[in-house]
């Protein structure tokens, strides 16, 4: 399951609109941004990429999208994302009212039916509520029906002016309205559903005429009262539906509550968070039931959490799933898979490619890449492990490291399954190991070790008995070696240190 459900409601059919129309020509200069403001994300997708995403939900006949400013960028952008909708070009004539024209003009000229207008910039609008415009649209027959909401402060948005009777006769800009108007608390979301040929009929008669010289798309509510249509609002009591970011403030702003959103959706599904203040989770993550999220931990992208796993704390992981019962503690990954029941961290970096099998163990301090590591085997403690595949339930020693860079090449390193490697072992690749084969402490394999040979090449030990005493007499040292010689404590030069 998905944790933000952005499907059109079910119980409900779909009332499919002939077109909907998302504009995105504006330059966004507030993001005082080298990257066009609606490519700027929010939880993991752009802001159009939301955008899109609820349009696409109404499944209208034509979905089109409206670009100016860095064209180029924001059409291959808008292309990528849904390789369906209808990319227009504005001209130069400012306004959402001249935006909706070159809209209607890449349209059939007789098109019939209701057409949706929505913002590229508006990334927690979902397509419930869409549908919820559409449906009072099209059920009370209007003309026109915009999307408004009541706020505490107005101030800049366009604002709704109703008639005693509650009646909406139109839009006044802030720029434009009188200061009896500017009370008004009630906004223009900028969002509507419109009847085509109302709308069409109308932006022909709109005019540049007013504070800002543009032409205004508000104008269509009071050309559409006085041909006689019907003229509605739907309040909605969700504010930040309707809301947009015009800075980097109100990105993390309603990134946040897009992040609390999500969190809220996943809690409802079954999944512990321990501390929201601390999670963020991108909309595109999804878990299994029982998942439990520890403080500080991050989950982007395609990452998926399979029942009873605990991620966390502290673990930051984008495109990766995680098995169930699995256990992940402080761990940066990326594009991996950990398997039911293994376990992985802390301080663990798992870099794209990493396969890690049923109740396997990546422990502290490894780094992994491009690594097939089989059911059971356990990497416990401070190595590398590149290029490489494991077999199963082989213990991997501490500090062992697959030296998979010649300096020219990457080349692979082949362990089979029940092997179980001393410290320290480096594998020179490409190089293969047997199963149930061993390796001693310090080992450098260079050469390929058959099943059940232990291989061992480090040298001999000598010990030089009194060394210490000769060439560092005075020291610290010297005196320590002396002390133990008188005490007559046996050397321990046999004994194994472990
Ligand atoms: C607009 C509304 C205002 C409403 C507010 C809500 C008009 C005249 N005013 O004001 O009533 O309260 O949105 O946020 O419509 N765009 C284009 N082409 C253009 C101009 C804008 O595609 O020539 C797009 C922008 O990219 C943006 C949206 O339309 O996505 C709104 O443009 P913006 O300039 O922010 O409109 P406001 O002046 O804020
Ligand atoms: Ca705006």
């Amino acid at each position: 399951m998905s944790p933000q459900d952005n499907s059109p409601d079910n119980a409900v059919p779909v009332i499919q609109p002939a077109a909907v129309i998302v504009l995105a020509a504006g330059a966004g200069t507030r993001m005082k941004s080298q990257k066009p403001k609606i490519l700027h994300e929010i939880g993991g997708i752009s802001m159009v990429g939301h955008a899109l995403a609820a349009a696409r939900g109404l499944e209208p006949k034509v979905l089109a999208a409206v670009v100016r400013h860095e064209r180029d960028r924001v059409a291959a952008h808008i292309q990528e994302l849904d390789p369906d909708a209808l990319i227009v070009d504005q001209d130069e004539i400012p306004g959402t009212g001249r935006a909706v024209e070159a809209a209607l003009e890449a349209l059939p000229a007789d098109l019939e039916g209701t057409v949706v207008v929505t913002y590229g910039d508006v990334p927690l609008l979902t397509t419930a509520l869409l549908q919820e415009l559409v449906r009072t649209h099209t059920e009370d027959g209007n003309a026109v029906t915009v999307l408004t909401a009541v706020l505490d402060d107005a101030a800049g948005y366009g604002r709704i002016v109703r008639t005693s009777d509650g009646t909406v006769q139109g839009i006044v800009e802030h720029k434009d309205a009188s200061d009896a108007q500017r009370e008004i608390r009630e906004i223009n979301s900028g969002i509507y559903a419109f009847d085509a040929k109302v709308l069409r009929d109308a932006l022909k008669e709109i005019t540049t005429d007013n504070a800002q010289g543009e032409k205004y798309l508000t104008d269509v509510l009071g050309l559409a009262n006085d041909g006689g249509g019907r003229v509605a609002a739907v309040v909605t009591t969700d504010r930040w539906q309707v809301e947009g970011a015009n800075d980097r403030v109100q990105l993390a702003q309603l990134g946040a509550e897009h992040n609390k959103r999500v969190l809220e959706a996943a809690m409802r599904s079954g999944v512990s968070i321990v501390d929201p203040a601390t999670t963020w989770i991108d909309s595109t993550v999804t878990f299994g039931t029982d998942v439990t999220l520890l403080p500080g931990t991050q989950l982007h992208g395609s990452t998926h959490v399979a029942s009873d796993a605990v991620v966390g704390p502290d673990c930051t992981l984008t495109n990766v799933t995680v098995g169930e019962g699995a256990k992940v503690i402080r761990t940066h990954g990326l594009d991996s898979q950990i398997g039911p029941k293994a376990t992985v961290g802390p301080f663990t970096y798992l870099r794209p490619g990493t396969q890690l099998g049923e109740k396997g163990k990546i422990g502290a301090f490894y780094e992994t890449k491009n690594v097939i590591i089989g059911k059971g085997s356990k990497l416990s403690h401070l190595g590398y492990a590149g290029d490489a595949e494991i077999g199963e339930n082989s213990n991997i020693g501490c500090g062992n490291i697959t030296a998979n860079y010649d300096g020219v090449a990457k080349h692979r390193t082949i362990i089979g399954s029940e092997v179980r490697t001393g410290s320290n072992t480096v594998f020179v690749a490409p190089v293969q190991v047997g199963d149930g084969a061993y390796s001693g402490a310090g080992a450098v394999i260079r050469k390929d070790v058959p099943a059940g040979a232990l291989a061992l090449n480090v040298a001999a030990q000598r010990n030089i008995e009194g060394w210490v005493q000769q060439n560092r007499a005075g020291t610290s040292a010297a005196k320590a070696a002396d002390a133990a010689a008188s005490s007559q404590t046996p050397t321990n030069a046999e004994s194994d240190h472990s």
